[in-house]
């Protein structure tokens, strides 16, 4: 073969690859916007979170979220699809299984029972005689990636969809994607129906509901804030911001004893790696490899998570700033002045003495 010859085919294989990538496949991912590096709404980094101590350690498989009942048991939900209990003399309970590694979000319920979220299979009830789908359908749609649920004092149920276009194995997608496919969810406990109460949401993660009931909130993980969605009388349905310019993606939030709330946060984007988030063209190929594209994602290398007053304030944050002990913290519970954390990448809940702030 001749030089020429070689040069044609090289030209022509370059040229089928670009057509592939950015014809064949229809991705046209946005730009992510970043928050501004000024916003050190935190107080400088610490290692608090490295000192844990292990529950269960390498009898969890990723315990991405964490519920306690009225007797002090603590539930979580791992990746091989066990319901796991806690009980207060310390022992663990492998409770209920469900043939499915997608369990999220889980909230316990006034009636007794689990509440727990399926990526996969929407949402699910859990007692002691076995497991119901409560929601798998709204508006005739199948329910995917259905992220995280709380129950309202008159027995509704709030929750999550991360995203109506991606799985839980792909959501990395949706972040470099940046386009909003989340929702917030209602299902009616009386009237067995489900509803979208938001759509178009940023990867609709964590829910919470306020002390007295007054809001909800659900935190948008790529756009680095928390909504609040009125449920009040005069507000119903109106949205307002709860907190922005995060200094990582929220991820799942919970009430505190004191009417403040904890939320996790994702190390979204590892430093060094914005230009990528900032680059269509770059994102438009990372995604033709989703193998590839997790690398733009740094969520493996630190846990953060935040103490935020009823009014949006941050009061304080703990870190494992390496992800040396935890890393990929997505919730933290707080239960007797301690608190509990869960993770997509330990094999263990983290626990932690609270001090006062
Ligand atoms: C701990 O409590 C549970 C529930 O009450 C009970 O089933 C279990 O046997 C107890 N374990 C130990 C070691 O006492
Ligand atoms: C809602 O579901 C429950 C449990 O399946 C059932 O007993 C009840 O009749 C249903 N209510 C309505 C209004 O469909
Ligand atoms: C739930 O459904 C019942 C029966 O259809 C209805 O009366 C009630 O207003 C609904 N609740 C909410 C919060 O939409």
């Amino acid at each position: 073969m001749d030089k020429r010859t070689c040069s044609v085919i090289l030209i022509v294989c370059a040229l089928a690859i670009a057509l592939q990538v950015f014809v064949l496949i229809p991705l046209s991912p946005d730009i992510l916007h970043l928050p501004p590096t000024s916003s050190t709404l935190l107080a400088p980094s610490n290692s608090k979170l490295q000192e844990v101590d292990k529950l269960g350690e390498g009898l969890l498989k990723k315990p991405e979220a964490i519920a306690v009942d009225k007797m002090g048991v603590l539930y979580t939900a791992t990746r091989d699809g066990w319901i796991k209990k806690l009980y207060r003399n310390g022992s663990w309970d492998n409770w209920k299984h469900i043939d499915s590694d997608t369990l999220l979000g889980i909230t316990t319920t006034a009636a007794g029972d689990l509440v727990v979220c399926d990526a996969e299979n929407g949402l699910l009830k859990v007692g002691e005689d076995g497991v119901t789908v409560l929601a798998s359908r709204v508006n005739g749609v199948k329910i995917r990636f259905a992220d995280d649920v709380v129950e309202s004092a008159d027995g509704n149920l709030y929750f999550s969809i991360a995203s109506t276009k991606f799985g839980l194995h792909d959501w990395h997608l949706d972040v470099l994607e940046a386009k909003p496919h989340g929702q917030l969810l209602m299902y009616n406990s009386s009237s067995n129906e489900t509803s979208i109460l938001l759509d178009n949401l940023a990867f609709a993660n964590g829910v919470a509901l306020s002390a007295d009931q007054d809001f909800l909130i659900v935190c948008e993980t790529w756009k680095f804030r928390c909504l609040k969605y009125w449920l009040r009388e005069e507000k119903m349905g109106q949205t307002e911001l709860f907190i922005d310019n995060l200094p990582g993606g929220p991820d799942n939030i919970n009430l505190a004893p004191d009417g403040s709330f904890w939320i996790a946060l994702l190390q979204l984007v590892p430093n060094g790696l914005e230009f990528v988030h900032r680059s269509r063209t770059l994102k438009h190929i990372l995604m033709c490899f989703p193998k590839l594209s997790k690398w733009a994602i740094g969520v493996n290398n630190k846990a953060t998570v935040i103490n935020v007053a009823s009014d949006g304030k941050i009061i304080r944050s703990f870190d494992d700033p390496t992800g040396k002990v935890m890393s990929f913290v997505t919730s933290a519970l707080e239960f007797e002045n301690h608190l509990y954390l869960g993770t997509l990448n330990c094999d263990f809940i983290g626990k932690l003495q609270l001090t006062t702030p």
